[in-house]
């Protein structure tokens, strides 16, 4: 139910603090340190390579679980769209893991490759919001993300439980390889709700930047580098499915090799900068687009600011950065749907889950 919300998509986006603190709660033992199946610490202390198989947001997502992955844990890791690698499988390592992300669970192109990789005999993970969907019963382990139902056909809490997950994961076989890590994930990912809530009682603000950038445009444009890449292409995706305004996100280094020659006078540009290492590149891209008439709206985090920046999130783990810096991306797709008068909760020609390849 959707109680006093207007649309499930709202009402699921302030969720996110609330999901950040049930994944904490169950993924935390008696005495404060992440708690996991030992199916799954084993599975990953086993593998010497990680195929992570995702469609959509799921896919947005497992492109960060990949980075948290290799730079948290060391564990060589590839994303693969998953109707892509049913019918183009790449050259595997000698011993994968194969973990794949949905919310639903039942997203037809993954269980084409969960068949296929069956049949070689590769173990594997599939990280859902479903106990008991078909991926699940699929596949030798399950993680579960305690999102709660997501209803709107826009993903939006499953997305940052996604991430949240993948840092538990990401951690906990860091330290069952003994790496020394400088964070505790558990506090860190308390901290994101923090910052998540504070975001969530914004709302006005997003609600005119929306109006300001998004209100009559054709199209949008999200970059990014690094973790900010990946948000940006989560960015582009929400706002294109919901508001059918046609928005592609893209790596900031990218502008000058072809996109640059679609910025006119008015297009709008939204920029996210949480890395610190490439904090000074994202902004000569921005000065960039700027000079042909863009209309620039910066997104960065406490500690990268510059005067003029329109929404600064509070400092969490530049890691963690993403599950934050998603949410006000959320909340101008959603309102750009609204005042464009969209069907928000169920954008045409889609379905909430796609159980056909
Ligand atoms: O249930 P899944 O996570 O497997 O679904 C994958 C995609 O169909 C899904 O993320 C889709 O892209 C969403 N509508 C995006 O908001």
């Amino acid at each position: 139910e959707k109680g006093t919300y207007p649309h499930f998509m709202l009402k699921e986006i302030d969720e996110q603090p609330f999901v950040m603190r049930k994944i904490i709660q169950e993924y935390q033992n008696e005495s404060d340190q992440i708690k996991l199946d030992e199916g799954v610490r084993n599975a990953m202390k086993a593998c010497d390579r990680v195929y992570i198989i995702a469609a959509g947001t799921s896919y947005h997502a497992g492109l960060i679980g990949k980075e948290m992955l290799e730079k948290v844990a060391e564990v060589p890791t590839e994303v693969h769209i998953a109707s892509e690698f049913s019918y183009n499988m790449p050259l595997l390592s000698e011993k994968p893991l194969f973990i794949f992300i949905s919310q639903s669970g039942e997203t037809a192109d993954l269980r084409a490759v969960l068949v296929e990789i069956k049949k070689l005999g590769h173990p594997s993970i599939t990280m859902t919001n479903v106990p008991g969907s078909t991926l699940s019963r699929e596949a030798t382990h399950t993680l579960h993300l305690l999102a709660g139902p997501e209803i709107a056909v826009a993903s939006t809490k499953a997305y940052t439980a996604q991430l949240a997950v993948l840092t538990i994961l990401a951690v906990d076989t860091a330290q069952a390889k003994g790496i020394e890590l400088g964070f505790d994930p558990l506090k860190e990912l308390a901290i994101v709700g923090n910052a998540m809530e504070a975001l969530c009682d914004q709302k006005d603000q997003f609600e005119k930047i929306a109006y300001q950038f998004l209100y009559t445009t054709r199209n949008c444009f999200f970059i990014g580098r690094g973790m900010d890449y990946h948000v940006a292409l989560e960015g582009a995706l929400k706002l294109k499915e919901i508001s059918y305004i046609q928005a592609e996100g893209f790596a900031g280094g990218e502008l000058k090799h072809g996109t640059i020659a679609l910025i006119e006078e008015g297009t709008p540009v939204i920029a996210l900068s949480t890395q610190e290492h490439v904090n000074n590149l994202i902004r000569s891209n921005v000065q960039e687009v700027e000079a042909r008439g863009a209309n620039v709206c910066m997104i960065t985090r406490e500690g990268l600011e510059r005067p003029g920046d329109d929404v600064v999130i509070q400092d969490v783990h530049p890691l963690l950065a993403p599950l934050v810096t998603v949410l006000p991306l959320q909340l101008m797709a959603y309102y750009a749907a609204l005042h464009r008068n969209c069907d928000v909760d169920k954008p045409r020609n889609l379905a909430k889950s796609v159980t056909v390849e």
